[in-house]
């Protein structure tokens, strides 16, 4: 089944691990909910990796540092993901470019993705510049030696970094 661009180009998913969310995926769907009707940011939830973060954390760290966009709404999705943006009859994917690096890999998944649907679109925003040096691994891998990642995530981000590297200090 098919969407058609047209009918239902004002609402777009943003898909992701969000291991944690940082400062540069919130800029990205902060612009992203100005300038679209409705954002669906959607948390990947693959059986196979294992995350710092289980899935419900990582959706109430979006569910609170979201907060103030009522235009975003939080989900998750696990499989592939044209199979939940056919599910959501949604025609749009959103992405954020933050170096020539991460090109490549978007580029195969955005032709990958139109292969299975070609009715849907992928968009790239490019990072804001104090954030394309930012990601999940770096923020979790400073946080974990005690570091200050205070301008990398949101608050409720660095409160759980610390709570998870706390307690496995502590062997729990
Ligand atoms: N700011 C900060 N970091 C960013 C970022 C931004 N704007 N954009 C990407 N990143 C970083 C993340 O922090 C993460 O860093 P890490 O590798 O250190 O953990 C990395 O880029 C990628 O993370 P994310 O954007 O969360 O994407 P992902 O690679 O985990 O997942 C999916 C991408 C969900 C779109 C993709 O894996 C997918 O579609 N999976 C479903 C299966 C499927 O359909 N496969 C076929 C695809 S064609």
């Amino acid at each position: 089944m098919f969407i058609d661009l047209k009918e239902t180009i004002l609402e777009v998913i943003y898909p992701g691990s969000f291991d944690p969310l940082t400062n540069g995926h919130l800029d990205i769907i902060e612009r992203a909910a100005d300038k679209f009707e409705r954002v669906i940011v959607s948390v990947l939830n693959n059986q196979k990796k294992t995350y710092l973060f289980s899935l419900q954390e990582r959706i109430d760290m979006l569910k609170k540092s979201v907060s103030h966009l009522k235009n975003v709404e939080i989900d998750n999705f696990d499989g592939l993901l044209i199979d939940y943006v056919n599910e959501k009859k949604c025609c749009m994917i959103i992405r954020g470019l933050r170096a020539v690096s991460d090109f490549e890999y978007e580029m195969l998944m955005a032709i990958a993705n139109k292969k299975l649907n070609p009715c849907v679109e992928t968009l790239f925003l490019v990072s804001a510049s104090e954030y394309s040096f930012l990601s999940s691994s770096l923020v979790k891998e400073i946080s974990g030696f005690g570091g200050d990642v205070s301008s990398m995530v949101p608050k409720y981000v660095e409160k759980a970094l610390n709570k998870k590297f706390r307690e496995e200090k502590n062997g729990k």
